[in-house]
């Protein structure tokens, strides 16, 4: 009987086409229709996420604090890109960039509160740990993506409808990854998920991260782009790749890569994900660096 019913579901699925919608192909319109706000969108993930987003069909607010290089990102990615300052430390910012989705394109499907900061990297001992740069750290970090969910929040809960993304890190998962004050920020930002999903799923909203591990952008490397001036980004992104390689760490993980897991999660084929947290770290965070010793 049971194995019937089976026969008959799957013969009106394959004749009305439900099997076939699946697609990994890039620009594949996943996101058709959708309005979308990121923030640090001038640069790195956010850029690429916004690349993908409009790729995929979205209308996309980048918002950053990088005036000038997110209105030549946006005017790059063509009319599907609006650029908008949003300093995320401010809510009031983060509220205008829900505003202007809403004004300029109608409603908001997807915030995807990304933008960044790591810190200090200068190696201190926690007894030296400067509780002012922590406070920074976490305001841009941390604080903001509250202020995201809240606003998305705003926007989304009346539609019973939406998507809120964060970009997390594997240095919120697993410690001494990072700086104190960035792995404290990380696992903030995965508690702001595990805190604000349920609620929102009550209201038809999903809220999900994406933890990368070392993504190539101005943010992790910063250390080497201060120590070989002369070196342009591509160059010293092959050195970085090659070492990662040496040192069985690699690869060295694509800003594209996590973009694409940001499109899924944003996408109607992620509809009963919610709550979670999507590692893109090619095994880092399930012991792929563990030596196992030769019997
Ligand atoms: N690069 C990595 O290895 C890596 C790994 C894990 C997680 N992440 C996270 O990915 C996210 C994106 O970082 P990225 O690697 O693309 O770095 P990035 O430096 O290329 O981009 C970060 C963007 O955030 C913007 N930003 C910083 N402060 C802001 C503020 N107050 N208001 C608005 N925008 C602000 C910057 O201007 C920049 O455009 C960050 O949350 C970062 O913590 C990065």
């Amino acid at each position: 009987m049971m194995q019937r019913t089976m026969q008959l579901v799957l013969r009106v699925k394959r004749s009305s086409g439900l099997l076939h919608q699946f697609s990994t192909a890039a620009n594949s319109q996943r996101l058709a229709g959708k309005v979308a706000v990121i923030t640090g969108a001038a640069s790195g993930i956010g850029k690429a996420s916004a690349k993908e987003f409009i790729g995929n069909g979205a209308k996309v607010i980048l918002a950053d604090v990088q005036d000038d290089l997110g209105r030549a990102v946006a005017a790059e990615l063509g009319p599907g890109a609006t650029y908008t300052r949003c300093d995320v430390t401010d809510e009031a910012q983060v509220a205008a960039a829900v505003d202007l989705a809403v004004a300029r394109h109608g409603a908001l499907d997807v915030f995807y509160s990304n933008a960044g900061v790591l810190g200090s990297i200068a190696p201190a001992p926690l007894a030296s740990l400067d509780l002012g740069e922590f406070d920074r750290v976490m305001a841009v970090n941390a604080r903001a993506a509250v202020a995201a969910a809240k606003h998305a929040a705003r926007a989304m809960v009346p539609r019973r409808s939406g998507c809120v993304l964060f970009t997390g890190s594997v240095s919120g998962v697993v410690g001494g990854t990072g700086p104190t004050s960035y792995g404290v920020s990380k696992a903030a930002v995965l508690g702001v998920v595990r805190a604000v999903a349920g609620e929102l799923a009550r209201h038809g909203v999903r809220a999900n991260a994406v933890s990368p591990c070392g993504v190539a952008t101005p943010l992790s490397m910063v250390q080497v782009l201060e120590a070989y001036p002369g070196m342009s980004f591509e160059e010293l992104k092959n050195a970085m790749a090659a070492s990662m390689e040496q040192m069985e760490a690699g690869p060295l993980i694509d800003p594209e890569d996590v973009a694409r897991a940001a499109v899924f999660l944003a996408s109607d084929e992620a509809k009963y994900i919610n709550g979670h947290n999507l590692v893109v770290d090619g095994g880092f965070t399930v012991g792929k660096l563990l030596k196992i010793p030769k019997e």
